[in-house]
């Protein structure tokens, strides 16, 4: 990793993140990656309140570590129970939460008319460090969201009802079964929630794993609209990058940039829950945390080697 380059955290429990972590990777060529996982400690959806908040906390003290410029958590599951670590952490890190994605999307559907409880429209992050991003309309109704056990009963969906036209699932084993067939998702078939027979018009991803089988939620929902919630995460990503950088300075020098060559090549690996570097030359993608090695080999084989 190049001297004097704040890396970007980008964090999940798993392999769910690595959707996050290549739109980014291609979105800003010039910036350094750290990916951190905890595939140990998953699922995360299952767990109490308390112990995914202090699972947050380890990516505070890990992004300062690494002297962060930014945390992107994408994990909806640590995003819509721990905003208030993030917030709190202390650091001289900003956050952007996948989170903001989803509640964003959903803004209205609890017949708040596009406002949600902060009053600040579809923006789930509060205080000033939020960005906020207005580019999503309300979503096409009936709607259907899949999410994990403590996203569902979190402050971003717990308001939303059936009276409203939406429906929610919360999946006790879906992250995990992705994960566990991260290297043969092609062949994967998930058990989605019964009662999913209706004419939904929007199905909305709200776990980033689900993102990486989200043609499987297409093709049982077909005729549906499949979000998953992170269609505004680059640009929150800019901004805080731009922030971070001193007002615009990067923002400047990565636009008109986006789909230039990622630079991520293999190097040495010490296997799990140890550092997994990728850096031969200018490489600048770096995995750490439980998995670390996996993550690196999922990285590579789901999103291709040739646009590296
Ligand atoms: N991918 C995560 C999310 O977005 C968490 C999955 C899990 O560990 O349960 O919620």
């Amino acid at each position: 990793m190049g001297k004097n380059i704040q890396p970007i955290v980008v964090t999940d429990s798993g392999a769910g993140g690595l959707f996050v972590l290549d739109k980014l990777v291609r979105a800003f060529p010039r910036e350094k990656f750290v990916y951190f996982s905890d595939v140990g400690n998953m699922p995360y959806g299952n767990k109490s309140d308390e112990r995914i908040r202090e699972l947050c906390g380890m990516r505070v003290d890990f992004a300062k570590r690494k002297k962060g410029k930014l945390i992107v958590v994408a994990c909806n599951t640590m995003s819509a129970v721990g905003r208030e670590v993030f917030e709190n952490g202390g650091v001289a890190v900003d956050f952007v939460l996948a989170a903001d994605g989803l509640s964003e999307s959903l803004s209205g559907t609890d017949g708040t008319s596009g406002v949600n409880r902060s009053g600040r429209v579809g923006c789930l992050s509060g205080g000033n460090r939020s960005i906020e991003n207005r580019s999503h309309g309300k979503i096409a109704l009936p709607a259907v969201v899949f999410c994990t056990a403590a996203t569902r009963k979190s402050g971003v969906i717990s308001r939303l009802s059936k009276q409203n036209g939406v429906v929610v699932y919360a999946e006790r084993d879906l992250a995990r079964e992705i994960e566990e067939h991260i290297f043969d998702l092609l062949s994967y078939k998930p058990r989605l929630a019964e009662g999913d027979r209706k004419n939904y018009k929007t199905v909305v991803l709200g776990c980033t794993h689900y993102a990486l089988i989200r043609d499987k939620f297409a093709e049982r929902f077909s005729g549906a609209v499949v979000i998953d919630g992170t269609e505004g995460l680059e640009n929150r990503v800019r901004q805080a990058v731009s922030a971070a950088d001193g007002g615009g300075k990067n923002e400047r020098k990565n636009r008109g940039e986006n789909g230039a060559k990622k630079r991520c090549r293999s190097g040495s690996e010490k296997g799990d829950g140890r550092k997994s570097k990728v850096r031969k030359g200018k490489g600048r993608v770096v995995f750490f945390g439980s998995g670390a090695r996996k993550m690196r080999r999922a990285f590579f084989a789901l999103f291709g080697r040739e646009k590296l």
